[in-house]
């Protein structure tokens, strides 16, 4: 059986987020520029956010660029950013096709005047889409979306919009720039590497992990059914004692 149709659809991790990586080594492998490796890096993306749609996953956030990957050459940057303004425009109808919504997380005033402004056109013409929520973390880092996070909960305790007593992690959820999102259930990273790279820190608190050797543009649906599989078949315990589950 293929492992699509393996899959328990009434236990899909709700929440779905990726570390795409290994665009660079896909491309060395084949003596090709790291630009050629991006390019295919994007047509995985499709054929991933796809995948997510069709088996019915709500919330797919995908790690796209990091506030530490502004300090690649520049020229890598502004290939990374040119191709995603051609890929938003390219794929706005897709979304709509397949009522998509697009979101974004992250410092994304940092991005060129041009990115923002695609971006923020395809999240408008997207907005009332309802199948599914495609996240790209963008110019994001957890650290600096945590410490944006304490300077705003501090303002409103200084100008006594909110008492000290009534921080919770509720209130910090509501600051994060993942406030509308669950928490991840389910992290993938490819390429091998086995770190989380300022990705979501306090969201994946509870997530299940999963790395793969497999470079990001050789990332097939099949993969990604095979790493849901995967997940369906760990015991998601939260503090608490196997039987206790099971009770
Ligand atoms: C992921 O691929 C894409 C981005 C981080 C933008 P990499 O570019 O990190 O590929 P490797 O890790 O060098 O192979
Ligand atoms: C993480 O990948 C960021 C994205 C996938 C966008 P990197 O390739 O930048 O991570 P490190 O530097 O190897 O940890
Ligand atoms: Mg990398």
């Amino acid at each position: 059986m293929e492992p699509k149709d393996q899959l328990d659809k009434d236990r899909l991790p709700q929440h779905l987020a990726i570390i795409m990586d290994g665009n660079g080594r896909w491309a060395k492998q084949k003596g090709l520029f790291r630009s050629i490796g991006h390019e295919n890096g994007s047509k995985a993306v499709r054929e991933i956010v796809e995948g997510c749609a069709e088996i019915g996953v709500p919330f797919l956030t995908l790690y796209a660029f990091s506030t530490e990957n502004w300090n690649r050459p520049k020229l890598e940057v502004e290939l990374l950013m040119k191709l995603l303004v051609s890929s938003l425009k390219k794929e706005i109808k897709t979304l709509n096709n397949n009522d998509i919504k697009l979101n974004a997380i992250g410092n994304l005033d940092a991005l060129p005047k041009k990115a923002h402004k695609e971006l923020m056109d395809v999240i408008d013409k997207t907005k009332n889409n309802k199948r599914m929520t495609l996240t790209l973390a963008l110019s994001y880092g957890s650290r600096e979306e945590i410490t944006k996070t304490i300077k705003e909960i501090s303002l409103k305790v200084k100008n006594n919009l909110i008492s000290p007593h009534d921080i919770d992690e509720t209130v910090i959820n509501n600051h994060l720039y993942t406030q509308n999102l669950p928490d991840v259930d389910l992290l993938i990273r490819t390429s091998g590497e086995q770190r989380i790279s300022n990705f979501l820190l306090w969201q994946i608190a509870y997530a299940e992990l999963y790395f793969t050797e497999t470079l990001w543009p050789d990332y097939t649906k099949n993969h990604l059914f095979e790493a849901i599989l995967n997940y369906q078949n760990r015991e998601r315990r939260f503090g608490k004692t196997s039987e206790q589950l099971k009770q």
